[in-house]
């Protein structure tokens, strides 16, 4: 069983490796983050109040988040495991969690950080982009399409997310140091914490996660 906790800065590669473990042991991801802007597209109640704490960078309020992952976590797919990725993000977060998982006689596995220093973070970020149809995931450096800036598979122009300005990222690496770098020592407490190295080659990254994981 692998139930997993993705912890690590924005642009420390949360997401690229959620996907790739995705394709190993086909579980689910739990992206608040995805959920969240989800939820914007369609124009929820919910929705638009993240739309405001997230263009600026801050977090969404915890009560917001918890709600959408105690139902996506009570969901069938999540019984032979999942990945959480983007949650929790603050110790009251975690604690709320910690309820929801033995309400639902789930057991954590593995909470793995990926630890990358500050200096990647916002080139990672101001360059990424995504197709706005089929969702792939590119960089206008480290993962660039044939043509530029349109999708290999779908030809549809490559958008950017509205908070990775470097404006945006510097309040959200912030946030992360204030609110979620403590969630190491709070995991470190029961045993579980890994840290990965999150420089270098993609694929050299997953193979030290799924050392972790086998
Ligand atoms: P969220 O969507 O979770 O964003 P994030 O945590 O800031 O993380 P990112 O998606 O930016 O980065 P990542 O670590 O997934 O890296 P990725 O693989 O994409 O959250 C967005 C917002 O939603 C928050 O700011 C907050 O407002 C709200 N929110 C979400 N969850 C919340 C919660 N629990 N509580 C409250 N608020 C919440 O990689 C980044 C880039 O780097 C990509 O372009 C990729 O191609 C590239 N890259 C990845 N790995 C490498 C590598 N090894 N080498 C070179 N490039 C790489």
């Amino acid at each position: 069983m692998a139930n997993i906790i993705l912890l690590g800065a924005p642009g420390s590669g949360k997401g690229s490796q959620a996907a790739a473990i995705i394709k190993e042991f086909r579980i689910p991801q739990i992206s608040t983050g995805d959920m969240l802007r989800e939820a914007r597209k369609m124009g929820t109640e919910m929705g638009m109040l993240a739309a405001h704490y997230m263009d600026s960078g801050e977090l969404v309020p915890d009560e917001v988040v918890i709600g959408i992952v105690k139902e996506r976590l009570a969901m069938d797919d999540c019984k032979n495991g999942f990945i959480l990725d983007g949650f929790p993000r603050t110790i009251p977060q975690a604690q709320t969690l910690d309820g929801v998982l033995r309400e639902l006689g789930i057991e954590l596995n593995h909470v793995i950080e990926i630890d990358v220093p500050d200096e990647l973070i916002i080139p990672r970020i101001t360059g990424r982009r995504s197709c706005p149809s089929c969702k792939r995931p590119y960089h206008v450096a480290f993962l660039k399409p044939r043509s530029e800036n349109v999708c290999d598979d779908c030809s549809e122009t490559l958008v950017q997310r509205s908070d990775d300005t470097e404006e945006a990222v510097n309040v959200r690496l912030e946030a992360y140091k204030m609110k979620t770098a403590p969630l190491a020592e709070y995991y470190k407490k029961s045993g579980k914490l890994r840290v990965v190295d999150g420089v270098g080659d993609m694929k050299e990254i997953s193979a030290r996660i799924f050392a972790i994981l086998a």
